[in-house]
């Protein structure tokens, strides 16, 4: 349709429906199918607004789809059709790894092209909105949500917003793409004590130079809706809050596209204590700039009394229902209310071989090698090996936002491995007494060479409402490695895991160690690939793995304090007692942002920078040259940082500012070269200006955020 004619339509409108354009309602009201989602709420409204709704959740299937958009369409008087939204986040029935091991990959054309294989597959079983790309910057491991990110720095989650809604929604919604919406905004990551829902509290100054400019990128990237988070934001909840959806979403950032509350998130306003009922929070909502509503009744129930008192204005509702129309007619639903639903399309792209392969290969590029000792891996198919672990036939490696993932379509590894060990013995070393079973997986493993253990953590312990206080594997876990480690065979640990673990009573025990994530459907596949050297590792961290819980929140991107603990310049005289740090760990993490290791090993040489100061409008060229001196070929990911040395806030002490992911063959050189200009080195004033501050800079470039091995010096004049 054109404007003029969505103008047309909505002028026909009556006041209730266009309230009801404004509701979502979950699933089960429409269909059976409907996935739940969130807390079930009886929201006690009548049938006809129900049929007034204009958005649903979590029902998918072309032809359960196509079912309710006919029968939702012949009670409706002005035909405007139903918007089916659903959680595709990280894969439809293909599965990917979960968002933070697609973080670890550092490969952007691989996200962008499993968001794409993601949306094509939800655009035939007729979803026209996925809830994702999840962006919030996550700094602490007991929250569950941390598999649902890219990780801990900012750029880096700047870069895969783009890359995925560039993927969900292609160029302009065409056929296999859905509509993307980034979330949870704002700073949802931040819960105080990793506790989920928790408070987020934080200065301006650190939502605008962290955690906000991911969900900026995804805005500039398209995407077509914003999701508002269950927490408070500067002490009033995001989904009622103005300066975050009015000065800042619209005025500051010019976002045009759909504003969406969580699930219920408006209706719990009352529960963060600014409002005593569900009419306070209508008038909160919508005046805040709250477009849709979701799974909660406050807007069907009472925006219409609102505007007759005066409390809401009808042109702010007209605002938000044009916007919700717009983005159907973006959908093209005008035309054709079922867009991609298609059921014979449905059976052959899901699963299809095309997309296991993106699959696999994505999978592939999210392990993380963290410890080879002696080199052990890759491994001989002549050794004697047992598989031993909870994990070694299990199925739930597609996460916790597995959409229809059916985890009896993801292989085990122990299916993964017999090909190459047609002997190996597995033993999962879980019975009722668990010490039975861990003296059965002693006595199994006595004869062989190598002990792969499979390990880690069931995808229910990650998730939504899913955190936890405790991040090291659980007792009989350490107990069955502390038991094997008698023996004195080399032991290699695959672990699976939704968020960064301590790794105490594993990392020391074990002769390598790779970090497997809930890798999706062919996580299996690739971590046997990988075992076998028939991959090569190039996974790097984008989350830091913290010495052990009591370091939380520990992260690269850290200011330096007045007293830190490396590089202190005693201006005056302070002991060495006297310094930030702990009597009893370590500062460092056990693993930090950007690590990982490969089969093969890469030399470095010096940087050279064309020129060692430039102005505003210029840019100077960092190269240098990265060569394959090891017996494999891989890829390494060549991470560029840069320090603000002074300025008029505490900056980090070093910031990710860029990255190249290569690959090389054995013995092959690259030179490498970085564009700096004036644009990479601005940041958030105490005033909130964004500008950049001449003076001097230090910029690092390595293998890991704690390479410093390499760094030179330049100044913006
Ligand atoms: C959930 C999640 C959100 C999801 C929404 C719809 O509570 O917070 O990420 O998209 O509800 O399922």
């Amino acid at each position: 349709m054109t404007q003029a004619e969505i103008k047309a339509l909505f002028t026909q409108m009556t006041l209730a429906e266009k309230i009801g354009q404004l509701t979502q309602l979950p699933g089960h009201f429409y269909s059976n199918d409907g996935e739940i989602t969130g807390p079930i709420a009886e929201l006690g409204i009548s049938e006809e607004i129900v049929h007034q709704c204009g958005s649903t959740l979590g029902i998918s299937g072309a032809a359960e789809v196509m079912r309710v958009q006919k029968e939702y369409l012949a009670k409706s008087r002005l035909k405007i059709p139903l918007l089916f939204m659903a959680d595709v986040v990280h894969g439809y029935r293909t599965i990917f790894p979960i968002p933070l091991a697609m973080g670890a990959s550092w490969n952007l054309e691989l996200a962008q092209e499993s968001a794409r294989v993601a949306a094509a597959e939800a655009d035939v079983a007729g979803v026209h909105v996925t809830f994702a790309p999840m962006v919030d910057l996550v700094r602490d491991p007991r929250w569950g949500r941390v598999m649902e990110s890219t990780g801990e720095d900012s750029y880096l989650n700047e870069m895969f917003a783009q890359a995925m809604v560039r993927g969900f929604q292609g160029e302009h919604l065409e056929s296999g793409r859905v509509a993307a919406c980034v979330k949870h905004f704002a700073a949802y990551g931040a819960a105080e004590a990793g506790r989920d829902y928790n408070t987020v509290d934080m200065s301006r100054l650190m939502l605008r130079n962290q955690y906000l400019p991911a969900y900026k990128a995804a805005i500039d990237a398209g995407v077509k809706l914003i999701m508002t988070s269950f927490n408070t934001v500067e002490g009033v909840p995001a989904t009622v809050n103005r300066w975050l959806l009015r000065d800042l979403l619209r005025k500051e950032w010019h976002f045009e596209g759909t504003v969406i509350s969580d699930y219920t998130s408006l209706a719990e306003v009352v529960n963060h204590g600014l409002a005593s009922d569900l009419k306070d929070v209508a008038e909160l909502g919508l005046n805040a700039g709250l477009d849709i509503e979701m799974s909660s009744p406050s807007y069907v129930k009472y925006l219409a009394q609102l505007v007759d008192a005066g409390k809401v204005r009808l042109a702010d509702i007209d605002e938000a229902v044009m916007r919700v129309l717009t983005l159907k007619n973006e959908l093209g639903l005008f035309e054709n209310p079922y867009r991609g639903a298609n059921v014979e399309l449905e059976s052959k792209l899901h699963f299809s071989a095309e997309h296991q392969a993106v699959a696999l290969a994505q999978a592939e590029e999210s392990l993380v090698l963290l410890k080879n000792e002696s080199n052990i891996l890759p491994l001989s198919k002549e050794k004697k090996v047992i598989l031993i672990g909870p994990k070694a036939t299990a199925r739930d490696h597609i996460g916790a936002w597995c959409w229809k993932g059916d985890k009896r379509e993801t292989p085990t590894i122990e299916e993964a491995l017999l090909p190459y060990f047609p002997n190996m013995k597995t033993v999962e070393a879980t019975t009722m007494d668990e010490d039975i079973g861990i003296a059965d997986a002693v006595a199994q493993a006595k004869d062989v060479d190598v002990i792969i253990l499979a390990i880690g953590e069931k995808r229910s312990f990650s998730g939504e409402a899913r955190s936890k206080a405790d991040i090291t594997l659980t007792d009989m876990q350490l107990r069955l490695i502390t038991a094997l480690k008698q023996l004195n065979k080399p032991m290699i640990a695959l672990v699976m895991n939704g968020r960064p673990l301590d790794l105490h009573g594993v990392i020391e025990h074990v002769d390598a160690l790779m970090v497997c994530w809930h890798a999706g459907t062919q996580a299996a596949k690739a971590i046997a690939k990988t075992l076998m050297g028939m991959s090569v590792p190039s996974g790097k961290l984008s989350m830091t793995f913290p010495h052990s819980v009591g370091q939380i929140p520990v992260y690269y991107n850290a200011l330096n304090t007045g007293r830190p603990l490396k590089n202190f310049a005693p201006v005056v005289g302070y002991s060495e007692d006297y310094l930030s740090k702990y009597l009893d760990i370590p500062n460092a993490p056990r693993y930090p942002f950007g690590f990982g290791l490969s089969y093969t090993t890469f030399a470095y040489s010096d940087i050279t920078l064309s020129k060692a100061a430039f102005s505003k409008g210029e840019s100077i060229t960092a190269s240098l040259t990265v060569t394959n001196t090891g017996n494999f070929a891989g890829k390494e990911v060549v991470q560029l940082y840069i320090r603000d040395c002074v300025a008029s806030v505490s900056r980090p002490v070093k910031e990710l500012k860029g990255f190249q992911k290569i690959f090389l063959a054995v013995g092959e050189s690259k030179e490498l070269h970085f564009t700096i200009n004036e644009e990479m080195l601005r940041y958030y004033h105490a005033d909130e200006s964004f500008s950049s501050d001449a003076g001097d800079f230090t910029l690092f470039i390595g293998t890991s955020s704690d390479d410093d091995a390499r760094k030179i010096d330049f100044s913006l004049v």
